[in-house]
């Protein structure tokens, strides 16, 4: 990204674009999809299950995956972010949702969606189907060896590009897309360090443990070891008031990409990652001599969920 990199004047800046990831305008789930969706199959699932908030990105990508592979999809999405507008509840990825053919089940919140996922297996039971349930996110460890093999494809393209990079920023959030770089990464003996930017949590310990034991259970399908604690960084104070809400950091980060490398971030999950990387290299947090690559984990489709505040911010 020469033009950003100039733009803020600090280390080369390269972009991975996991957001071209083919699968409906792409995005991370496309790769974890590609593992879930096996195991789904190999178990004579006609159905999948899966939740997220009313916006999730996983869950367009899973009804996209759904509807190539001939299966049903029903999406469980809580309603319970602190964030509101006329286009959060319509338009975005629960437009495409629909028009994927996913049933799409809105919910208030985690309780109501647990019952919600009862009702449906007992339905399936009685109708002799099989659904296979995948977790929020695609984050678990069949999930996350999609990105174990994303590392080693980094790892390729980087050393195609002789480029020297030791650090990969991306937004964490259900966190299989850091496990899975973090335990492909550490079995390539690779020294390239994972920033992850909490984009959900409030609750920053808690993310530290469930991505601990997300690596744990990663390494050990794929039969080598896992990485170490002092390789697990979640990086913080870039989430603002919650998951799903607005930061003036990531408006202008999202603006900053957009008007120089014409490339498109989302609101909830790459704009407040990117927000991270620009204040860390102003404020020279990172060595300026070394490249960094930016993990683009897509989203788009989520600017026009927030068409209102973004429209309020570019008329400033
Ligand atoms: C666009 C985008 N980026 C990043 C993430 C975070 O990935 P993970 O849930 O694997 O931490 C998500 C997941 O919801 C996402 O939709």
């Amino acid at each position: 990204m020469p033009r950003l990199s100039e733009a803020l004047g600090g280390p080369p800046l390269w972009i991975k674009r996991d957001d071209c990831t083919g699968l409906a305008t792409g995005g991370n789930k496309t790769r974890k999809l590609e593992y879930l969706m096996g195991a789904a199959r190999a178990e004579g699932a006609d159905g999948v299950v899966t939740f997220g908030a009313l916006q999730s990105n996983h869950a367009r990508q899973t009804a996209a995956a759904a509807a190539a592979l001939g299966l049903q999809c029903d999406l469980v999405l809580v309603t319970d972010v602190d964030y509101r507008e006329p286009a959060w509840e319509v338009s975005g990825n629960r437009l495409l949702d629909e028009l994927l053919g996913a049933r799409v089940h809105a919910v208030a919140d985690e309780t109501a969606a647990a019952k919600k996922l009862g009702a449906l297996m007992e339905s399936a039971r009685d109708d002799g189907r099989r659904l296979y349930v995948i977790p929020v996110g695609g984050s678990n460890a069949t999930g996350a060896l999609g990105y174990a093999g994303c590392a080693l494809e980094l790892l390729e393209q980087a050393a195609a590009l002789q480029l020297d990079a030791r650090t990969v920023v991306s937004a964490t959030s259900s966190l299989g897309t850091q496990a899975g770089l973090l335990v492909g990464l550490h079995s390539a003996q690779s020294q390239i360090f994972v920033r992850g930017v909490n984009v959900s949590a409030p609750d920053e310990a808690v993310q530290g443990a469930n991505l601990r034991s997300l690596c744990d259970a990663t390494a050990s399908v794929l039969g080598v070891a896992p990485p170490p604690d002092k390789r697990l960084r979640i990086e913080t104070g870039f989430l603002g008031d919650n998951y799903g809400v607005p930061t003036e950091a990531m408006h202008e980060a999202v603006g900053l990409i957009a008007r120089h490398e014409g490339i498109l971030l989302d609101p909830v999950y790459t704009g407040k990652a990117m927000a991270w990387l620009v204040d860390a290299i102003r404020s020279r947090r990172l060595d300026d001599s070394e490249p960094i690559i930016f993990l683009h984990t897509g989203g788009s489709p989520g600017l026009f969920a927030y068409q209102a505040a973004l429209s309020e911010r570019l008329a400033r």
